[in-house]
């Protein structure tokens, strides 16, 4: 679509918004008592109630236009049977084959990738179910009980919010850290709590160049080796998941104990292949499996469900109304779960990493925003935080609540409150509280007639905010599989509507060559002058606090 702002579908939304822009959703409501059985939908363990947004009847019908205008299911076919389409890396988008747990062939450049998929999750049962079992010794024949897997973004993020969610499931006497910061605080810390004697390093890094990974990799490789000091010993507790065998076996690492994953694989896509290592050996390869399952079983519905049905397609398209027509600048995501405290950062990373470009598939800059900042943290802490402007400040930001209905922790009647809580805040997000409602109630609670004047203003909620209530059963290796894989697929059709490549990151890359050249001119003594004024001002302030031109020793 050349001109996706000038087309049919998005011209007839534009006509749509300017109708819809001042109803509130309470009439839509009143209007009709079906309301939430006309927009909710669901998908095997997960129901997405969509009717606290701002849509009518037409609304929907014009933003599935927009899709079908977009070649969704083109592009959705052509996702999931390899082509390359992250075109800028030449590269397939094949995440969904790692949960593929069909007898059916994904084929790759004529090859069926599915043989070595199977390898590796059989490699990963074998060595986790050894781990977990006591039968793989450390160096001296102490049992593992910390791992500490060593990754950043997509090497880190994915496991970490799978290990953090399902702790109920983990194996009581196996620690898990994950040590991502470049910041030496982030290993020194975890050091502090492990002992090398029982002590697994995973190091998670598809390319295994990763400056922060490496690093941290090495650092945590000379604090075992200072102390063990015999370099054999590393073989019993570092191991590797990489798309490049070379260096880890370079770094030292066994190549028996090294876990292969391949390009087709985005790093922030990546937590279904062996880049779950660390989730495999901390929850239980079982447990993994059932993961992937709950991924494939929102892959099947994403495939074949009806665009209306479709819970993806649906959240996506909600998304692009927001951004695109009430011009949304950020979305909000609260998990009412402590378990899934981490879900804002994995999303943050999903979404802005994949959708956060201006230029288009064509090469064009684009005239549409291509997606809002995420962000949240868990409900209700949320609520005592940020909550006051997403009710009455004057940014429109729009919310996926997401609550399980029963908890692992059935303490007393913290899952109802947590429950009522959840609800209570989209239900006042959508009605809010008119003057008149302020006036009636501040009379009854006894005011006078000039504390009502000055104060009832402020106590004024305008309503009319969005949100999607995501619910399910309880959080399981399934429900998560299924909820993760759910905005996975979101991700992808929003850059398939604004027709952009979700899987580059070429933003990123840039950053990490300059970071190069810094570091270089940190090495050397006296002022440096090549980069702008702020940079090289930067760089010199640093110098006179402090320059050693042997490398600083983050251990010593
Ligand atoms: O942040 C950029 C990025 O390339 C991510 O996409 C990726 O998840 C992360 O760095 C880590 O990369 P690697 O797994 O190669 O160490």
């Amino acid at each position: 679509m050349k001109n996706l702002t000038q087309s049919p579908a998005w011209l007839a939304l534009q006509a749509h918004y300017d109708d819809i822009k001042d109803i509130h959703m309470k009439e839509l409501f009143a209007e009709d008592e079906q309301r939430f059985d006309k927009f909710s939908i669901h998908a095997n363990e997960v129901m997405l109630d969509y009717s606290k947004n701002r849509i009518n009847q037409q609304t929907m019908p014009l933003l599935f236009d927009l899709a079908r205008q977009s070649n969704l299911s083109k592009w959705r076919d052509e996702l999931f049977s390899g082509v390359a389409i992250n075109a800028t890396e030449g590269r397939s988008v094949l995440h969904s084959a790692l949960r593929n747990r069909s007898n059916q062939p994904v084929m790759v450049d004529g090859q069926d990738v599915m043989p070595k998929v199977r390898v590796v999750l059989d490699q990963m049962r074998q060595f986790s179910e050894l781990v977990r079992s006591g039968k793989w010794r450390g160096y001296n024949g102490h049992r593992i009980k910390s791992i500490v897997n060593i990754g950043i973004g997509g090497s880190d993020l994915g496991p970490h919010v799978v290990c953090d969610a399902l702790k109920p499931f983990a194996q009581h006497d196996l620690d898990a850290y994950f040590v991502s910061n470049v910041d030496a605080s982030d290993i020194l810390e975890t050091l502090k709590k492990v002992d090398p004697e029982t002590t697994l390093f995973i190091i998670a890094s598809k390319t295994f160049t990763t400056q922060e990974t490496m690093l941290n990799a090495f650092s945590a490789r000379k604090w075992f080796l200072d102390q063990v000091g015999d370099e054999k010993a590393i073989a019993k507790h570092f191991v590797a998941v990489t798309t490049n065998i070379e260096l880890a076996t370079e770094f030292g690492i066994n190549k028996a104990n090294t876990f292969a994953f391949w390009d087709w694989v985005g790093g922030r896509y990546s937590l279904w292949s062996a880049i779950g290592l660390s989730i495999a050996v901390y929850l239980g390869m079982d447990h993994f499996e059932e993961l992937l399952e709950g991924a494939e079983e929102m892959d099947q519905h994403f495939r074949e469900a009806p665009l209306e049905e479709n819970i993806p397609v649906v959240m996506a398209l909600l998304g692009v109304w927001y951004d695109d027509f009430f011009a949304a600048k950020t979305h909000a995501i609260i998990p009412y779960s402590q378990y899934l405290a981490r879900l804002p950062a994995f999303l943050q990373q999903l979404d802005m990493e994949s959708n956060g470009k201006t230029i288009d598939r064509n090469g064009q800059r684009v005239d549409y925003s291509t997606g809002p900042v995420i962000w949240g943290q868990a409900g209700t802490n949320g609520q005592h935080a940020f909550f006051q402007l997403i009710h009455q400040g004057t940014q429109l930001i729009p919310a996926d609540f997401l609550i399980s209905a029963l908890s692992h922790q059935p303490l007393s009647t913290h899952q109802r409150v947590l429950f009522s809580n959840c609800l209570a805040q989209t239900k006042a997000l959508m009605l809010g509280k008119t003057h008149a409602e302020v006036l009636d109630e501040m009379k009854q609670q006894g005011f006078d007639d000039e504390s009502i004047e000055k104060i009832s203003p402020h106590k004024v909620f305008e309503g009319n905010k969005p949100t999607n209530t995501i619910i399910f059963e309880q959080l399981t290796p399934k429900s998560l599989g299924s909820i993760l894989a759910m905005y996975e697929q979101k991700v992808f059709v929003q850059g398939v509507i604004w027709n952009i490549n979700s899987y580059d990151q070429w933003g990123v890359e840039y950053g990490k060559v300059l970071a190069g050249k810094i570091l270089e001119d940190l090495n050397v003594p006296g002022d440096v002058d090549g980069h702008d004024s702020s940079t090289n001002g930067l760089i010199n302030y640093r110098k006179k606090i402090y320059f050693n031109d042997s490398n600083e020793s983050t251990l010593d």
